[in-house]
């Protein structure tokens, strides 16, 4: 049964999208001075022998193209008045076809995906220096695609060899990345459909979870004995995910139960989960090329212990300080900072900091003691991918003094200001590990609430509330 389904129904339904997008990223390069800009996707890779790893394009060419075939180049002339648009893809091979599935080829390209003209791949080292002849500068992602630096300056080797015949070489290279990542960063109306649609996939997935995991709380009334172990409950999302069309884990699901929740990049083990230990779960699937994270953390059993109770209860807390201070024209830091407060109060208050030793919450902050229970910052962008590109600092501004980690006195641009249309993570956490001076009724507590919040003109909108957070709520859900 399918509640959700994958909105994408080809790139042709999509066209005038993605052609806003590539008239953008002309503008944008024109801004810059002009030049032609050149995109390649990702490559497939082996997995072992005749195995590839699952297929997933390059998000870059994906926004501009909305194609999903490897093989594929995108190239942008933006020297002229308007901008012209080249496809360079795989060319149709009934003998490949048979094997690997259709291809477009470039034929059908120019009326499939609106693109002004298209190639076989096969002729790119042929055409390249022709398009890269007599333009000013040339545009491509740097850093992003092993050897895209010396494939481009062998074209330009080939451009060189005919100056002498009239042609003129790029004087400049830039990285494309940056004018692209300004333009992701604020998501458009079908991106944001999108995120939503992934957003309550994943909600659903995390429910789904905590009901198989209640079966441990249901099983235990009648007297019989279930295993349950993490990968069962990543089993639980995958299912969930695939089954409303969502293609992808949008990264690998962390399952972690009781001590393992305090090791942040745990992957689904094989441990089984213990009534009266936490669950910490942080996935979320990769919906037509844009990703969700959820992170919820519930009792295995569904009943929290006081100990636990007081933790999640903080952290929660921490989390709604944070959701209040993400508007527009607030930093991206602010609901770092909001949350950090909360949290050091509650390690004070609950003695995981000695407050005899450790003092108020500024001391605390200024000393990062903090640091032993909370390492990792409270979000980041997200868009097609989980951890999405975009400038941290505010672009135009300028480095001031600021303290680092260490205390020390860095020079640093501010952060960035939010805006409507900015998608961004709001994930803070404590994790307990054993330590001599910490209570004991908290060691190997592990907790982190995650949501996925789009900057709206007023405040944010969470995109993936479709499962509670609340404790109150969690052990509801998990009752019935
Ligand atoms: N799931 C990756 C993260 O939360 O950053
Ligand atoms: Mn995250
Ligand atoms: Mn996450």
């Amino acid at each position: 049964m399918r509640t959700e389904t994958s909105t994408a129904p080809g790139p042709l339904a999509h066209q005038a999208i993605y052609a806003k997008r590539r008239a953008a990223i002309g503008r944008a390069l024109k801004a810059a001075g002009g030049g032609i800009a050149v995109l390649p996707t990702a490559p497939e890779l082996p997995r072992n022998r005749d195995s590839d790893f699952p297929y997933r394009h390059d998000s870059y060419f994906y926004y501009l193209t909305g194609f999903t075939e490897p093989g594929s180049w995108l190239v942008i002339d933006a020297s002229g008045k308007g901008t012209t648009s080249t496809l360079f893809c795989r060319p149709k091979d009934v003998e490949r076809e048979i094997w690997d599935g259709l291809r477009m080829g470039p034929k059908a390209a120019p009326a499939e995906l609106g693109v002004d003209q298209a190639f076989s791949v096969d002729a790119l080292d042929e055409k390249m220096p022709e398009l890269l002849s007599n333009q000013n500068a040339v545009w491509f992602p740097f850093a992003t695609h092993k050897g895209l630096e010396t494939q481009v300056d062998g074209w330009l080797n080939k451009v060189r060899a005919r100056v002498r015949l009239g042609a003129e070489c790029p004087q400049s290279q830039h990285d494309l990345c940056k004018l692209l990542d300004e333009m992701r960063l604020i998501k458009d109306k079908h991106e944001i459909a999108i995120l939503r649609r992934a957003g309550k996939i994943s909600a659903g997935a995390h429910v789904r979870a905590m009901q198989a995991s209640a079966a441990l709380l249901h099983d235990a009334g009648k007297g019989a004995l279930v295993k349950l172990r993490e990968y069962h409950l990543e089993a639980e999302l995958l299912h969930e995910f695939r089954r409303h069309g969502a293609q992808f884990p949008a990264y690998t699901s962390i399952v972690a139960a009781g001590a393992n929740a305090c090791i942040l990049h745990y992957r689904a083990g094989d441990t089984e989960l213990q009534a009266g230990q936490l669950c910490l779960i942080d996935a979320g699937c990769e919906l037509d090329g844009y990703a969700s994270d959820i992170t919820r953390t519930f009792p295995a059993n569904g009943k929290f212990t006081p100990a636990q109770r007081t933790l999640y209860d903080i952290v929660q807390a921490a989390q709604e300080a944070a959701i209040a201070v993400t508007r527009p024209g607030q930093r991206f830091t602010d609901p770092h900072d909001a949350a950090t407060r909360v949290l050091i109060g509650g390690m004070l208050d609950t003695g995981l900091l000695d407050k005899a030793k450790h003092g108020s919450i500024d001391d605390v902050l200024e000393s990062g003691a903090y640091r032993q229970f909370y390492m990792h910052r409270t979000g980041h962008w997200m868009g097609m991918d989980v951890h999405d590109c975009g400038d941290y600092t505010e672009p135009g501004s300028k480095p001031r003094p600021e303290k680092d980690a260490l205390g020390q006195t860095v020079m640093k641009k501010p952060a960035r200001i939010l805006r409507p249309g900015m998608v961004l993570t709001i994930e803070p956490g404590i994790y307990v590990r054993p330590a001599k001076g910490v209570p004991k009724q908290f060691w190997n507590i592990g907790i982190r609430i995650e949501d996925d919040a789009l900057v709206t003109a007023t405040g944010c909108e969470l995109l993936t509330r479709g499962v509670p957070v609340r404790a109150d709520e969690i052990q509801a859900l998990m009752r019935g």
